[in-house]
């Protein structure tokens, strides 16, 4: 462990180089499977509010203080066993009576994946809809997160089927790097839907999907201008600057209802950044809680290397 933190100790002392700075990053993403889950753990509080309900509990009461708002996720996705799906419906069950309990405003978010969706379309849609029923009952909304493009179309569906039956307690996610989005968000217009705007996390083929970073942003002006001129529900989830000047600008244009938007940002990503918004507008941080929270922080390190380096420095140069 002190060999370790020699390491990289000396390779954040070598920062001066960009390349070995990112060096550092690579170095710390590769250890991180053989580090102790207490050392990962420092990592990740950052990210998530915890293992256990409650932390996902404080957070948005915490958040709440500041004016802001919280969506809460059980960690966990592409689930293989039906067992297992049953076991992550039950932990949204208790998100769902946490809320209610503790008269937070928040909602659930859900993968879809985790409730059985991979497993089998009838028995995901009924774990889903036994969620959304719950959350009617007691006033609360339920956002089905978008996953990786197997996904896309059968989460749609749900969130159609649902619709159908007459419970408008629900919304979903558009990834602006889908090739397809704009043709969903078109198909979702008469359902007069809840949409969260995101740039897309998974890997896609490009033939399904934009890549480059200014074609994302593009296709994310351009959806969120149609959200827009429709009145829809929109939930700008970004830290991009250009897209949240973007957005606001847009606004701005069309004096868009302050009740009809929100932006939405990640727990522990760009805090000073979301402060600022909510001087000026609705504002929802993603707290994810749960016993995977060990998957979850590696994916979100992986996602931004950069974090990696600046975390450490940040351990190993306290006092
Ligand atoms: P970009 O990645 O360019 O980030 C802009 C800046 O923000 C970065 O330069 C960095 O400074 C900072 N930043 C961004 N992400 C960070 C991180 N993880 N750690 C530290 N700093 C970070 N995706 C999906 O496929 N399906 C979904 O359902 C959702 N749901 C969702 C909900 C909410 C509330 C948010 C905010 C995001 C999602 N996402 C998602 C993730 C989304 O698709 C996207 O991957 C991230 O938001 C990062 O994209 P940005 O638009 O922030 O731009």
């Amino acid at each position: 462990m002190i060999a370790t933190k020699k390491v990289y100790k000396s390779l954040i002392l070598c920062k001066e180089h960009q390349t070995k700075f990112k060096m550092l990053n690579q170095v710390i993403l590769k250890t991180l499977p053989l580090m102790p889950k207490e050392l990962v753990f420092m990592f990740a509080k950052k990210y998530i509010s915890g293992a256990e309900l409650i932390t996902a509990v404080d957070t948005t009461k915490s958040f709440a203080k500041l004016g802001g708002k919280t969506t809460i996720d059980v960690l966990g996705e592409f689930v293989t066993t039906k067992e297992r799906a049953l076991h992550e419906k039950s932990m949204s069950l208790k998100v769902i009576e946490a809320i209610n309990e503790y008269k937070l405003d928040t909602y659930l978010s859900i993968k879809p994946t985790s409730l059985g969706l991979g497993i089998d379309y009838n028995f995901g849609f009924n774990n889903i809809f036994e969620l959304v029923k719950l959350a009617k009952e007691y006033g609360q909304f339920v956002r089905f997160d978008m996953e990786n493009s197997p996904y896309t179309t059968l989460t749609l569906q749900i969130y159609k089927d649902i619709r159908e039956k007459g419970y408008d307690n629900c919304g979903v996610v558009i990834q602006a790097y889908m090739r397809r989005s704009y043709d969903d968000i078109k198909e979702l217009l008469p359902f007069n839907p809840s949409i969260r705007l995101c740039k897309g996390i998974y890997v896609e083929d490009e033939k399904i999907a934009f890549k480059g970073k200014e074609e994302i942003r593009d296709n994310y002006k351009l959806l969120l201008d149609m959200m827009l001129e429709n009145n829809v529900k929109s939930h700008i989830a970004t830290h991009d600057d250009d897209l949240i000047f973007y957005a606001e600008k847009k606004l701005k244009e069309l004096n868009y209802n302050r009740d009809n938007y929100e932006f939405e940002m990640l727990l522990g990503v760009r805090e000073n950044r979301r402060n600022d918004l909510l001087k000026r507008h609705n504002v929802r941080i993603y707290v994810p809680f749960g016993e995977d929270w060990y998957g979850y922080s590696v994916r979100r390190l992986n996602e931004n290397p950069n974090m990696a380096g600046q975390i450490f420095k940040s351990l190993f140069f306290k006092n």
